[in-house]
C-alpha cells in the first residue's frame, strides 16, 4: 500500500492510502486538514499541495489542473491527484 506522509504546519501524518485514491480523498479520511472548495471537481484550486517527494509515484497532471494553470512541479491539485506508490505532500493553504 502505498504510504503518504502529509506535512501541515509544523504537523506530520503518515498514513496508508489504497493504490488509486487521489490526495484529497486520503487526506480527508485521515483528519488532514485540507480545504475543497469545490468538492474535489478540479475548479477552485484550494486543494493545492506541493509534493515534496514521490512525483513518480502520483498520476501525471490532467487537463482539470492544467486548465486551473496548475502546470510547474511541486504544485498539484490534491483532488486530481491519484496515488500509485509513496509520496510526500506539503499542504499549502494550511
Ligand atoms: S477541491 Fe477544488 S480544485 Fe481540488
Amino acid at each position: 500500500m502505498p504510504k503518504i506522509t502529509f506535512i501541515y504546519g509544523d504537523e506530520k501524518k503518515i498514513v496508508e492510502a489504497r493504490k488509486g485514491d487521489n490526495l484529497l480523498q486520503i487526506a480527508l479520511e485521515a483528519g488532514v486538514p485540507i480545504e475543497s472548495a469545490c468538492g474535489g471537481n478540479g475548479f477552485c484550486t484550494t486543494c493545492l499541495c506541493n509534493v515534496k517527494e514521490g512525483m513518480e509515484n502520483l498520476s501525471k497532471r490532467n487537463d482539470r489542473e492544467e486548465n486551473m494553470g496548475i502546470v510547474k512541479d511541486p504544485e498539484r491539485l490534491a483532488c486530481q491527484t491519484e496515488v500509485e506508490g509513496d509520496a510526500e505532500i506539503e499542504i499549502v493553504d494550511f
